[in-house]
């Protein structure tokens, strides 16, 4: 699965002249390099045998590479920190950190204590597959892994950048993002919500966590107090953006191309931005999303096209 190069003239993003002057196969070269680079990181990351159970080891194997996925939140780690002048491979590490944080994520809330789900990337989920007991365990193991690859320490990465980092994920992922998210969505099934109370949702469950991803790439690459802004903006917008998506998706998507269930959402009386505002709406609102996040990379200039590519591609993707 590649990341398509997508015509910026399909969708009305902001126009604020050539965003770069680079051609869309050397783009799409990049993206498809970066991605490889990932896989094969994540991938030496899990191997060889495990101590007390080589199952769990497949477990987690599975939830987080073999299962397959986008790998967009590594993607956006790599390409912020190369967007503020970082090389790719000091970013690597913490970039395959964050699918592991993700993988974590998703089987979790598959879960039938959580979203109940029976498909995945186009196969049973986790719990199906290998019961809850051994899901649950695997998403422990995915986020210490995390931590220690995050903490490992580099002759390339002073210890207080390090520090900052994995302190800035840490916070984005429990009580004041994603787990509160998550925890805000279940508590809104089928109950009156506002939209204030939905946008807050979205932004704990999803946005927290990938605008995190973003920001963790510029603090590697030891960005500049200015760059740091412009990528916490474009991470907070896209972030959000995703997440409207991934509702518009449930609703309107198909099952062979998404790989999970379309309607469940509905069913469990989610609270979503389609309920709320409308498919077009969403749309809608996805897009102005996407604009305000591309202007504010716009001072970054060129090096940030990579960035502005997956950018687009959340918003216009269809899986
Ligand atoms: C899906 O994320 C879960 C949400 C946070 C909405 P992705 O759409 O990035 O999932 P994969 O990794 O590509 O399967
Ligand atoms: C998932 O949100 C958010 C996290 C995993 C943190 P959803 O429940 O809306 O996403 P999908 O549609 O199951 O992927
Ligand atoms: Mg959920
Ligand atoms: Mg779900």
């Amino acid at each position: 699965m590649s990341i398509p190069v997508l015509d910026p003239r399909s969708l009305q993003a902001h126009d604020s002249g050539p965003p770069a002057l680079l051609p869309a196969s050397w783009l799409a070269n990049h993206l498809n390099s970066r991605r490889q680079e990932v896989n094969a990181f994540l991938e030496k990351s899990l191997e060889g045998g495990a101590r007390h159970s080589d199952e769990l080891r497949r477990v987690m194997h599975h939830a987080a590479i073999g299962s397959g996925g986008k790998r967009l939140r590594p993607l956006l780690t790599i390409l912020a920190a190369e967007a503020c002048g970082g090389r790719a491979e000091v970013s690597l590490p913490c970039a395959c950190a964050m699918e592991f944080i993700h993988a974590c994520s998703l089987i979790q809330d598959d879960l039938p204590a959580m979203d109940n789900d029976r498909m995945r990337r186009g196969q049973p989920t986790c719990h199906v597959k290998f019961g809850e007991g051994l899901t649950i365990l695997a998403g422990d193991a995915l986020l210490s892994l995390a931590f220690e690859l995050m903490a490992t320490p580099s002759t390339d990465l002073p210890a207080t950048r390090q520090l900052s980092v994995i302190q800035l994920i840490a916070r984005s992922i429990g009580l004041h993002g994603m787990a509160g998210g998550q925890a805000a969505d279940l508590l809104a099934a089928n109950a009156a919500v506002s939209m204030e109370t939905l946008r807050l949702i979205h932004e704990g469950k999803t946005a927290a966590f990938l605008q995190a991803c973003i920001v963790a790439g510029s603090l590697i690459a030891g960005a500049a107090a200015w760059q740091l802004d412009a990528l916490r903006t474009f991470g907070a917008e896209i972030g959000l953006a995703f997440q409207i998506v991934d509702d518009i998706l449930n609703e309107t998507g198909h099952e062979t191309v998404t790989g999970k269930a379309v309607g469940s959402d509905q069913a469990l009386g989610k609270a979503t931005f389609t309920a709320a505002y409308g498919v077009e709406g969403s749309r809608r609102l996805a897009l102005e999303a996407l604009n305000r996040g591309l202007e504010a990379l716009d001072p970054l200039g060129p090096t940030s096209a990579p960035l502005q590519e997956v950018g687009r591609f959340i918003v216009a993707r269809n899986f």
